[in-house]
């Protein structure tokens, strides 16, 4: 059986309130994340001007929450602001490489539309924030629309062009797993054009997936044959968190 949802907690010490709630009164947005605090939920808790950040601080009220500051990425989960960014990380891929097999990069009427889809089942969209830019994203999006394949999804993760081979890649899927694990999902799949370089299979094999599968010549693109690997990790709620 499904997990429930994680709750939203209240402000709480009056100090933090959630990032989503900060925005929605107009004073959130890209900039002021970075005086945030990211949770395991994939809760992102805003820090009012005025209080402690980006220098580390402690919540006492929430000792797990990890510390975030102006000099690393955070991560935190997508809002409609930030999807003209995703959508521009994602077009670079589209156009020229074979790792994703999409040829016409989607409007961006498309990313909202997967957004809220997305947040209507309950599953997660975290992006990566450095310096107030949007560097990379991650989902976990249904892996099938049969009925029976629920409790199983499909990772994205894209890295805008010279952000990658730091290490946020490793960052952002362990974010995005941690988050899978407060859902009703069960498996995770990474489906992953053999490209030649192997990122995001090592990637993939560092946070516990292992290969399934192979699929042979599935994908035409760029004037080449593509094969995909197929990945697969279990989300498992006692050693995720
Ligand atoms: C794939 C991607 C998300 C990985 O993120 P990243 O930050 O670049 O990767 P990291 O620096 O965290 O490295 C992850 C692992 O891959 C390894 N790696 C990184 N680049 C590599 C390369 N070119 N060849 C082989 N291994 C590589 C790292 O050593 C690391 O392994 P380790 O944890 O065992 O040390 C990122 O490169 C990206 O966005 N690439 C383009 C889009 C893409 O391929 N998305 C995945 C679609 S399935």
């Amino acid at each position: 059986m499904g997990r429930s949802a994680p709750t939203r907690e209240p402000v709480h010490d009056g100090r933090y309130e959630p990032h989503d709630a900060a925005a929605r009164r107009g004073i959130g947005g890209q900039r002021l994340c970075l005086n945030a605090l990211f949770d395991p939920s994939g809760q992102c808790w805003f820090i009012p001007a005025g209080q402690p950040g980006p220098e580390p601080v402690t919540c006492p009220a929430r000792p797990t929450l990890s510390v975030v500051t102006a000099t690393e990425p955070v991560i935190r989960p997508a809002a409609p602001a930030d999807l003209d960014a995703v959508a521009e990380i994602f077009t670079h891929y589209v156009r020229h490489t074979v790792i994703t097999f999409e040829e016409i990069p989607p409007p961006a009427a498309a990313w909202h539309q997967r957004l809220d889809d997305l947040a209507a089942q309950e599953l997660p969209f975290l992006v990566a924030e450095s310096s107030g830019e949007v560097v990379g994203y991650a989902y976990a999006a249904p892996w099938r629309p049969k009925p029976a394949y629920r409790h199983t999804a499909e990772n994205s993760i894209y890295l805008a062009p010279g952000r990658t081979g730091r290490g946020l890649g490793g960052t952002l899927l362990q974010a995005l797993l941690t988050a899978c694990t407060r859902t009703h999902l069960r498996q995770m799949i990474a489906l992953i054009a053999d490209t030649g370089t192997d990122a995001s299979v090592a990637l993939h094999r560092s946070l516990g997936f292992t290969d399934v599968g192979r699929l042979a010549a599935v994908g035409y693109k760029h004037g080449r044959w593509i094969d995909t690997v197929l990945m697969q990790r279990p989300l498992n709620s006692h050693t995720d968190q």
